[in-house]
């Protein structure tokens, strides 16, 4: 099979290099990649929201699967484009992608459906939403701009004035342009965190091992929040019982929820959860992979990928046994702040390290060497026998590679 991955980083990369697994790919494009990428896969020059030349591109090379892994391309309508040409591709069509791509009708959905997440009130007007938070006067409060924002559309307030502060930023100065015509104000919960991955085909839901995402900045849990610095799997607080509640409470009332409103999601559905204290609510939905949970949970797939692929597309997800390795994965990554073109030193595709992997979130490559280009830089991931052991590699793996400000979370795996 010719196989095309429409995407650029980490998360990408560790979709390629399960799909490499798979003895049904025979050929393997990445549009646009980067430098890592473009060692295990054919780079295509097309940009990930440019869909009449990913079909033209499709149509040209008889692409037997397209997998569009980013949450623009989906919520703009990629895996529609392609099925409209007759091409099978995995993700969500653009009326599902929804319950990612506006915080409102996720909110919405889940208020109309039973499903348990926090508590919450929509506006589209910064007044009323200044009007409400000081007229509830509990903080923390959560501001949350409607659509996408890059994984940063989600402030904490811890004083009103920064509720206040946050609504006009979003709202009047459109920090994140359209996607702050409307916010949703939601109520603080607390607990451990939970992502949890899941495949379905709109009839069946196969959710995959659990994962942790660190998304502060900082050791310790401090600084700012990011898109995450780095992730483990299993997650230590997701315990059988968890599991089964969640699928009961949670996964199968969304995937139901979903056909009600006419809107079946085939693809990967991402649960950021939250363990509270009145038990496990959901924080968010991505219509994706998340990255880096995806350089975590991917290693330790071992049923077939593209075999996985094909179910979901063809609604035969309820006949496949999905199989995954025992033991535990880590991952930690290079975010924050970064300086383009940088020389990168000790770059191993292996990590050098026995059960370590690296995947490339910015980097380019020219001459034999690597080069910073932006985003996450790197992911390197370890699977062991134990969280502690994966973690172990994971960190002498990173100890060989060096660049002039790397920058990683020296606290993976050992912070709630
Ligand atoms: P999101 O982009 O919705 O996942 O939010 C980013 C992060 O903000 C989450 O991973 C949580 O750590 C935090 N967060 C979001 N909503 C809430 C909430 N209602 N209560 C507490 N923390 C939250
Ligand atoms: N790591 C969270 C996300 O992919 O949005």
């Amino acid at each position: 099979m010719k196989i095309l991955m429409i995407g650029s980083g980490g998360r990408e990369h560790a979709l390629i290099k399960k799909l490499l697994e798979s003895p049904k790919c025979t050929k393997l494009y990445c549009a646009p990649g980067n430098g890592g990428i473009s060692r295990d896969a054919e780079i295509v020059n097309i940009g990930v929201m440019d869909k009449e030349n990913m079909v033209k591109f499709a149509k040209d090379n008889a692409i037997d699967l397209v997998f569009v892994a980013p949450d623009d391309p989906l919520a703009a309508g990629m895996v529609d484009a392609f099925q409209a040409e007759g091409i099978r591709a995995f993700g969500p069509n653009a009326n599902a992608a929804i319950i990612e791509a506006s915080k409102v009708f996720s909110k919405n959905l889940m208020k109309k459906y039973g499903i348990p997440t926090a508590k919450y009130e929509v506006f589209d007007d910064p007044e009323k939403a200044i009007t409400y938070v000081k007229a509830e006067n509990t903080v923390p409060v959560v501001v949350k701009a409607d659509g996408l924002a890059l994984g940063k559309g989600v402030i904490i307030a811890q004083t009103i004035d920064d509720a206040v502060a946050a609504i006009k930023s979003i709202m009047e100065d459109k920090q994140f342009g359209d996607s702050g015509n409307n916010i949703v104000i939601e109520e603080f919960l607390t607990g451990p965190e939970v992502s949890v991955l899941a495949f379905t085909d709109g009839k069946c839901v196969k959710p995959m091992v659990s994962s942790k995402d660190h998304k502060r900045a900082y050791d310790n849990d401090e600084g700012l929040n990011t898109g995450g610095m780095g992730t483990v799997s299993p997650n230590p607080y997701y315990t059988d019982a968890l599991a089964e509640e969640c699928m009961e409470t949670i996964f199968k009332p969304t995937i139901e929820a979903m056909n009600k409103e006419g809107r079946p999601f085939k693809g990967c559905l991402y649960f950021g959860l939250m363990m509270t204290p009145n038990g496990p609510k959901v924080i968010e939905y991505n219509a994706r992979f998340g990255d880096p949970e995806a350089q975590v949970v991917l290693p330790r797939l071992k049923t077939d990928l593209v075999d996985i692929c094909e179910a979901v597309i063809d609604e035969k997800l309820s006949d496949l046994d999905i199989e995954w390795y025992d033991g535990a994965a880590a991952c930690g990554g290079y975010p924050v702040s970064y300086k383009k073109g940088i020389e990168m030193f000790g770059m191993d595709d292996k990590g050098q390290v026995d059960g370590a992997i690296v995947y490339h979130a910015g980097t380019k490559y020219e001459n034999g060497k690597f080069y910073t280009n932006g985003g996450r830089v790197l992911g390197v991931t370890a699977t062991a026998a134990t969280l502690d052991e994966a973690l172990e590699k994971a960190y002498a793996a990173v100890d060989k590679i060096s660049f002039e400000g790397m920058h990683f979370r020296h606290d993976i795996g050992r912070t709630k």
